[in-house]
C-alpha cells in the first residue's frame, strides 16, 4: 500500500494555491493514486468561466461533498456510471450549487441544485441525468443540508437502515463507521426515530463521546484494543442488526455475535478500499448457522426513495430528533487536505468543503 503523506503536504499544497471569483478553478487527478491519496496525485488548474450554451445553466459551486468512493474516482472507477477518470480529468463529486445564468428552458438563475459538480469553482452543465441533480427548495434550513440529511449521505442511512435493514423497536444494534457521515445519521435514526438500542464504534474517545451524543447506548472505541474482544461486553445478548460502514476485520467480528434471524446491512467497506488484496471473509457461515441474512445496497438504485426520505428527515430535523453533524473544511484550495483526512478518520460527521457557503438571495 501506498503510504500516506503527513497533513502537512497538504498545508503547503493548498498554501501554493488561491482561489479568486475571476475564473473557475479545478482539482485534477495529477496520477493515479496507489493506496493512500498523495499530495502528489492532485494538480491545480485554472480557466476562464465557462459560458452556457443553449440548453445549459452555470452553476457556481457553494459546498462540495468529500466521500470515501473519490480516491476510488481517481483511480479510474467510477462507482455510478460516471466516466472513468484519467490523469488530467477533474475529480468527480457531489456539490451544492446556484444557477447564475439559465440558458434551460426548466432551470431559473437564483435555484440552488445539488448533482454532480465536480471538483471545481463553476461549472457550465446541461443538467443531464447522469448529473443527477436535484432542485433543492428554499425552506429555511442550510443549504449545505443538500450533502448532508438532505442529499445523497441521508438517503444512504434511509434506505439502508429502514429499506434494507427493517428495523425493529426490540433490535439490538450495531453500527460501525457510527461517528462518520451516514453513520451519524444512521445512530439517530436507530435511537431517536425507532428508538432502538444501538452500540456505535468508532475510533478514539472524543469520537465515542460524540457517538454517545447522538444517543447511542454505548460506543466501542476500535483504536483502543481488539474489536474482536470489544463487541461481547458491549452487546452481551448478541445482536439483531449490524449496519457496516467499514467490512474487514470489524465486519468478521460482528458476524461472531448475532442472534437467530439476525440482518446485515452492508453499506460501506471504507478499511478495505486501500488493500491491494481483497479480504477475505472467512467465517461468512455464521449466517447459516445463525438463519441470518445479510444484504446490500446502493445508493442510486434507491432514488425512488428520494421524495420520502427528504420529507420524512425534513420533519426529523424541525422537530429536533435529527440533527446534522458536519465537519466543515473552509476553502476550496484545501479539498485534497479533507479528502486525505477522511481516510484517517479526521472528520466526526459529514466531511464538506465550504467553498462560498450559502446561497444569495434564496428563498
Ligand atoms: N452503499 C452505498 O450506496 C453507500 C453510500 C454512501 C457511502 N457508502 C460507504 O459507506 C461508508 C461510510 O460513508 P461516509 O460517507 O459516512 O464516510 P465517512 O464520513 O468518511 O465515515 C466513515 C468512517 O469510517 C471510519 N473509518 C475510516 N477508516 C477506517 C478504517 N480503516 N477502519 C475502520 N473505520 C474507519 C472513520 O471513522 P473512525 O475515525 O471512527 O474510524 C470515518 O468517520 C463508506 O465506506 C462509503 O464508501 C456507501
Amino acid at each position: 500500500m501506498g503510504e500516506a503523506d503527513p497533513i502537512s503536504s497538504f498545508d503547503r499544497l493548498a498554501a501554493n494555491v488561491q482561489a479568486t471569483e475571476d475564473l473557475n478553478f479545478q482539482w485534477c487527478v495529477a496520477r493515479v493514486p496507489v493506496g493512500n491519496v498523495r499530495s502528489g496525485d492532485f494538480e491545480w488548474t485554472a480557466h476562464p468561466i465557462p459560458e452556457p450554451r443553449e440548453g445549459e445553466v452555470l452553476l457556481k459551486t457553494l459546498y462540495l461533498s468529500l466521500a470515501p468512493v473519490m480516491r476510488a474516482y481517481m483511480q479510474g472507477k467510477p462507482a455510478a456510471g460516471e466516466t472513468p477518470l484519467t490523469p488530467g480529468d477533474v475529480i468527480h463529486g457531489r456539490g451544492v450549487a446556484q444557477v447564475t445564468k439559465s440558458r434551460h428552458p426548466n432551470w431559473k438563475e437564483g435555484e440552488v441544485v445539488q448533482g454532480q459538480i465536480g471538483w471545481q469553482t463553476w461549472k457550465a452543465s446541461a443538467m443531464t441525468p447522469a448529473e443527477k441533480m436535484f432542485r433543492m427548495q428554499p425552506n429555511g434550513l442550510s443549504a449545505a443540508l443538500g450533502l448532508g440529511i438532505l442529499g445523497m449521505t441521508g438517503l444512504s442511512a434511509y434506505a439502508g437502515y429502514f429499506a434494507c435493514g427493517e428495523p425493529k423497536r426490540q433490535d439490538k444494534m450495531l453500527l460501525s463507521g457510527a461517528a462518520g457521515g451516514v453513520g451519524s445519521i444512521v445512530a439517530q435514526l436507530a435511537a431517536k426515530i425507532v428508538e432502538s438500542d444501538v452500540v456505535g464504534i468508532a475510533g478514539g474517545a472524543e469520537k465515542c463521546a460524540f457517538v454517545r451524543s447522538l444517543g447511542c447506548s454505548g460506543a466501542i472505541d476500535y483504536l483502543a484494543g481488539d474489536i474482536a474482544a470489544a463487541i461481547a461486553p458491549a452487546r452481551p445478548d448478541g445482536i439483531d442488526l449490524y449496519f457496516d460502514n467499514v467490512g474487514g476485520e470489524t465486519l468478521a467480528a460482528a458476524l461472531e455475535h448475532l442472534r437467530a434471524r439476525a440482518r446485515i446491512v452492508l453499506c460501506g467497506s471504507i478499511s478495505e478500499y486501500a488493500r491491494e488484496t481483497p479480504f477475505a471473509l472467512a467465517n461468512y457461515t455464521r449466517l447459516r448457522a445463525t438463519d441470518s441474512s445479510m444484504r446490500g445496497f446502493f445508493v442510486y438504485n434507491h432514488l425512488g426513495l428520494w421524495d420520502e426520505a427528504m420529507e420524512a428527515m425534513s420533519g426529523w430535523i424541525r422537530d429536533g430528533r435529527l440533527v446534522a453533524h458536519f465537519d466543515i473544511i473552509e476553502g476550496f484550495e484545501n479539498m485534497p487536505k479533507a479528502l486525505a483526512a477522511l481516510y484517517s478518520g479526521g472528520n466526526i460527521g459529514k466531511q464538506i468543503c465550504r467553498v462560498r457557503g450559502e446561497p444569495e438571495g434564496w428563498q
